[in-house]
């Protein structure tokens, strides 16, 4: 049993409590069913999760009644505490008025714009525009899309290399967990150097946006997928015609 798992100096210490199992506690329904994040799944089993049940200010209680000071604000994403009113109050009406809309293309919604215009009030000259994301591993996703965007507008696309530091933590996304820096012994957490091959084939078409005809578009598929299992791996990604 290792509940504290060499997942490198210090970071279990202060992140791993050992949990408690019976069949039917929620520590066992969350084995059956739930995955978690960076996670030795055996070793945390052997004794159960660690479940949370409620927060208020800066403290958590878990399924045992223990309260504890909340050090890592849930992972950073409650940076102003547990059971704040001004949020509740903010998020019930805006789940009563308009619970969501996207931004993609030209639509956009009242809170996020607003939201930017605050933070653009915040940040130092230059750096005037906002585009949210719903998480810190999407954050920094973007950003590099946004990087190498900027790279290749300037012709510098052969500029890739990602300099991060040992320990570091970036997300869970492709490109964030080979930024991130954590180490289990000496192999490092996650590192995905390729990225992957990706190629692109048709969609519908524009004209018939219903479901395409099957019998033609599965030839078409098959096709494309034994020519590009066929030729060699290369980075660029192809459209296919
Ligand atoms: C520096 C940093 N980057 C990225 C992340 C990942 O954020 P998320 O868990 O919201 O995907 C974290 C989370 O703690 C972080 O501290």
């Amino acid at each position: 049993m290792n509940t504290i798992a060499p997942l490198g100096k210090g970071f279990t210490q202060w992140f791993i409590v050992p949990g408690m199992s019976t069949p039917s506690s929620l520590a066992a329904r969350d084995a059956r069913h739930h995955l978690h994040p960076f996670t030795n799944h055996g070793d945390m089993h052997a004794t159960g999760t660690h479940v949370m049940m409620r927060g208020e200010g800066v403290y958590v209680w878990d399924a045992r009644g223990h309260k504890m000071l909340d050090g890592l604000a849930g992972l950073w994403c409650v940076n102003v505490g547990y059971q704040c009113r001004e949020i509740i109050e903010a998020v019930n009406a805006q789940m009563r008025q308009l619970p969501y809309y996207c931004s993609f293309f030209n639509t956009t919604t009242e809170p996020a714009i607003a939201l930017a215009e605050k933070i653009a009030s915040l940040t130092p000259p230059g750096l005037g525009h906002v585009m949210f994301t719903n998480s810190g591993s999407e954050a920094n996703e973007t950003a590099l899309k946004l990087i190498r965007g900027y790279l290749k507008l300037r012709g510098q696309s052969a500029k890739t290399k990602i300099v991060s530091r040992n320990f570091a933590y970036h997300g869970v996304t492709l490109a964030t967990t080979s930024m991130t820096g954590l180490r289990i012994g000496t192999l490092r957490i996650t590192s995905v150097d390729e990225v992957g091959d990706f190629r692109h084939l048709s969609g519908t078409s524009r004209a018939s946006p219903g479901p395409p005809s099957s019998n033609a578009s599965q030839r078409r598929l098959s096709h494309f997928v034994r020519r590009m299992l066929s030729t060699r791996a290369t980075t660029r990604p192809r459209r296919m015609a």
